[in-house]
């Protein structure tokens, strides 16, 4: 049993139709004669039901779409208060681990004023116990920090009812979970919270806090040492606030044996995002306390690579700024002097964060890693070409390209390549005052820009992956599967499975 915030998740073998909970979860699944229960538990509850389950199924109108979440009063047929009937798709289908994600997700999310929850979902393997374990954590988190009313209690207590309860590799899966479903609602808090309270320095002062009792070392560059080492990118873009920038870097390493490969994250932490002089008008600043995103979810991951003790040196840069609108601002047509000395023309101080990224780039490169990945709420552009639930990848490497899209998918997030054109790359160097333009007058292809931007501070031969995840970070829209309203945590899983998928290939 591990507890998180004050959920208690464990797993029980045991009856379904007899465990006493306040909500018991079943699956069902869509057939050519309608709806029927999931193989497993879900079965046996079905059947302690009796015959009236699919009259009664029926009746309610149950379709079996994935997510959709009926509930039944539990009666005399099982000892829990209430069932919960949650879709699971076509029968037909092979039920996926991102299908069991949302159904449990969604299912959690309809229950959160039960003071216990039995999942009786089918829950046969630790990869299905690890789907539904992280899905549980996702699906039931609530950002309640600033309502001053009292608060529903959350959740007390969810078991995952599983023949497996006792298999080493199933309570090992649990666990597992438990801390990438932690590291994710972390990734949440950050972003969820106010940037007039969640600034630069209470951010690094975070990570300091949470460094302690872990095996995470976190060292944190001041405006006055950023000054002196020269990160023109970092401090054209925060000077015009009056909360100063930082650059934070959490560095771990595994302690027992010396680990073979070494990965770079380097995040985006744009606390707010006014656009700076180029100003946005209002509906585009609403969101932009998520700008952050990218640097919460460096931050979370390498916490969670710690934790789980992966066998990987991993060393993560939140590069911290606040790009607001002032006299001592950055304005368009300045050029700045990035760290390691190249020179950049500012022509639109909305796009900033590749400026701060570019100066964290450029410093993860000095120590050689084997592979960097940058992830940012980076462009708009990225948006319109894969919408809200699809993050870009961007590389210097064709085979990261390809492994990048589907070590997310393994993770349970959505990415897609776009390229980086030769067009692009060349206007990246057409400043005729600077060597590099920051900004290119052309709206199209912008996601792309950007990139070819980037790849100029990643140094000689270092293989680089850059994560546009400006669509799936923020929730501004209804909740749904395991995904809450706003800041979502993207990236934080792709980040922990990269990490453990290369410590294991490395050995
Ligand atoms: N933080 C924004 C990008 C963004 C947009 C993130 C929507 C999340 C949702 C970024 O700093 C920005 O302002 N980009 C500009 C770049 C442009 C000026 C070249 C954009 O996309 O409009
Ligand atoms: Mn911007
Ligand atoms: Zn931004």
């Amino acid at each position: 049993m591990t507890t998180t915030h004050e959920t208690t998740i464990g797993l029980r073998k045991a009856a379904a139709a007899k465990t006493r909970a306040a909500a018991l979860v079943i699956g069902v699944t869509k057939t050519a004669k309608g709806v029927q229960p999931a193989p497993g538990p879900s079965e046996d509850v079905a059947k302690a039901y009796g015959r009236s389950f699919a009259a009664t199924v029926k009746a309610l109108g149950v379709k079996g779409e994935v997510g959709d979440v009926t509930k039944l009063p539990g009666g005399d047929a099982v000892k829990a208060d209430v069932i919960a009937v949650v879709g699971l798709g076509d029968a037909d289908d092979d039920l996926s681990l991102e299908t069991l994600r949302r159904a449990t997700g969604a299912a959690v999310r309809a229950l959160s004023d039960s003071a216990t929850i039995a999942v009786a979902l089918p829950a046969d393997t630790p990869e299905r116990i690890r789907a539904i374990g992280e899905a549980v954590l996702l699906g039931g988190y609530s950002f309640t920090r600033y309502l001053s009313a009292d608060q529903p209690k959350p959740v007390e207590e969810v078991v995952l009812l599983t023949d497996l309860a006792r298999n080493k590799s199933a309570q090992e899966a649990l666990a597992i979970a438990l801390v990438v479903g932690r590291a994710v609602n972390t990734a949440r808090d950050w972003v969820n919270t106010p940037a007039g309270d969640l600034d630069p320095t209470r951010f690094a002062d975070d990570a300091v806090a949470l460094a302690k009792g872990s095996d995470v070392r976190v060292s944190v560059l001041d405006e006055d040492q950023l000054a002196r080492q020269g990160y023109g990118g970092i401090l054209g873009v925060g000077q015009g606030s009056d909360r100063p920038p930082r650059l934070v870097t959490l560095s771990y390493q595994p302690k027992r044996k010396k680990a073979k490969t070494h990965l770079a994250l380097v995040g985006k932490g744009i606390t707010f995002d006014s656009g700076g002089l180029s100003i946005k008008p209002a509906a585009g600043m609403m969101t932009m306390k998520c700008d952050m995103s990218g640097a919460a979810a460096v931050a979370a991951a390498v916490f969670a690579i710690a934790e789980l003790g992966l066998p990987i040196r991993v060393t993560g840069y939140a590069a911290l700024a606040e790009n607001m609108p002032s006299g001592k601002a950055t304005r368009p047509g300045d050029v700045l002097a990035m760290y390691g000395g190249k020179t950049v023309e500012v022509l639109n101080t909305d796009a900033e964060g590749r400026l701060v990224l570019a100066d964290a780039i450029a410093t993860a490169s000095e120590t050689a890693p084997d592979l960097i990945v940058d992830v940012a709420t980076l462009t708009g552009a990225c948006v319109v070409a894969l919408g809200t639930r699809i993050s870009g990848v961007m590389s210097n490497d064709e085979e990261l390209l390809e492994t990048v899209p589907t070590i997310a998918e393994r993770a349970g997030e959505a990415m897609w390549p776009l390229p980086i054109s030769a067009e692009k790359a060349e206007k990246v160097k057409s400043s005729k005052i600077a060597d590099l333009m920051q900004h290119d007058v052309e709206r199209y292809g912008g996601a792309l820009f950007a990139a070819a931007f980037l790849r100029e501070f990643v140094g000689e031969g270092i293989p680089w992956a850059h994560l546009d995840i400006a669509g799936p970070a923020f929730n501004d829209g209804s909740p749904w599967g395991y995904t809450p309203k706003g800041g979502t945590g993207a990236a934080v899983r792709t980040l922990i499975q990269l990490a453990a998928e290369r410590a294991n290939s490395t050995g």
